[in-house]
C-alpha cells in the first residue's frame, strides 16, 4: 500500500514527480495520480487543487481507490502565530476548519456530527517530518538567509494549523482570526486551504495523516505578493528536500 503525498499546486509538489521511479499514471475524478517509487518507498503523488472540497475528494479517492495507507499533505501556508515567519516550516499537530460555523446550534468551529473542532494528525507519521524539517533548515540556513534576507534562521514549528476556503490576505482578517481562535484557547501557527478537510476524511477512514507547510506569507496585506514570489521561487525546493528526507521506512 503506497504512501500518498498530496499538494494543492504543482509548485508545491516541486520535483517529486520528476524524482519518481517507474511512474504509472492513473486518471480518476479529474485528477492525475502518479504511482511509483521514491527511494525505497512505494508512493502515489497527486495534486488536489485548491480548497477543502477538492482536497476531500482527493483524499477519499486515495483511500478508496488507490488504497493509500496514509496521507502526507505538503505545501505552503500563511503564518498566523506570533513570530512564525516566511521560510519557517510548520508540521501540524491538529487541524481546525476556521470557516466552520454552525452556531448557535453547535459551538463555533465544531464539525457537526463529530462533537469536536480539532482533528489530530498522526504522531508517528509527523515525527520524521518535523525531524527532517529541522535538519534541512539547519543545513540550508546560509542559502536561505541570503535568499530571504532573514534576520534569523528559519525555524520548524509543531502545532495547530487552521484551514478554510479563503486566502487570508489582509492584516485585519488575520488579526481577527488569531483573536477569535485565541479567545477559545486555540493558538494557530498557520492558515491554509486544505489540511483540515483531509484530516476529517482520514479520521473517517481511520487512516494516518500528517501535514508539512512552509510559510509563504504572513496572511497580511503583503500576502498576495509574498505568496506568489515564494511559491514561484522557493516552495518546490523546500518541499522536495524535506519530504524525501522524511519518508518513513
Ligand atoms: N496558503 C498560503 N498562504 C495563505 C494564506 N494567506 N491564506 C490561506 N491559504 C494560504
Amino acid at each position: 500500500m503506497p504512501i500518498a503525498i498530496v499538494s494543492a499546486l504543482a509548485e508545491e509538489q516541486g520535483n517529486l514527480l520528476q524524482a519518481l521511479r517507474q511512474p504509472q499514471r492513473l486518471r480518476h475524478a479529474g485528477r492525475e495520480f502518479w504511482r511509483g517509487q521514491l527511494g525505497e518507498r512505494e508512493v502515489v503523488l497527486v495534486l488536489s487543487g485548491i480548497g477543502k472540497v477538492a482536497a476531500a475528494t482527493t483524499a477519499a479517492v486515495l483511500l478508496e481507490c488507490l488504497h493509500a495507507r496514509c496521507i502526507v499533505f505538503t505545501g505552503v501556508a500563511g503564518g498566523l502565530g506570533e513570530g512564525v515567519q516566511v521560510g519557517d516550516v510548520v508540521v501540524a499537530t491538529h487541524f481546525l476548519q476556521h470557516d466552520m460555523d454552525a452556531s448557535p446550534i453547535f459551538p463555533r468551529w465544531e464539525v457537526p456530527g463529530y462533537g469536536r473542532a480539532l482533528f489530530p494528525c498522526d504522531a508517528a507519521l509527523s515525527a520524521p517530518l518535523l525531524e527532517a524539517a529541522s535538519a534541512c533548515l539547519a543545513r540550508d540556513r546560509a542559502t536561505f538567509d541570503q535568499e530571504f534576507s532573514a534576520a534569523r534562521g528559519a525555524r520548524a514549528y509543531h502545532g495547530l494549523i487552521v484551514s478554510g476556503d479563503r486566502f487570508v490576505s489582509t492584516s485585519a482578517e488575520s488579526q481577527a482570526l488569531r483573536g477569535a481562535l485565541a479567545g477559545a484557547g486555540h493558538a494557530a501557527l498557520a492558515v491554509e486551504m486544505e489540511g483540515a478537510a483531509v484530516a476529517q476524511v482520514c479520521a473517517d477512514y481511520g487512516a494516518p495523516f500528517a501535514a508539512l507547510r512552509t510559510i509563504s506569507d504572513r496572511a497580511d496585506d503583503d500576502a498576495p505578493t509574498d505568496f506568489s514570489r515564494f511559491v514561484r521561487e522557493v516552495a518546490s525546493r523546500h518541499t522536495e528536500r524535506i519530504v524525501r528526507a522524511a519518508l518513513p521506512q
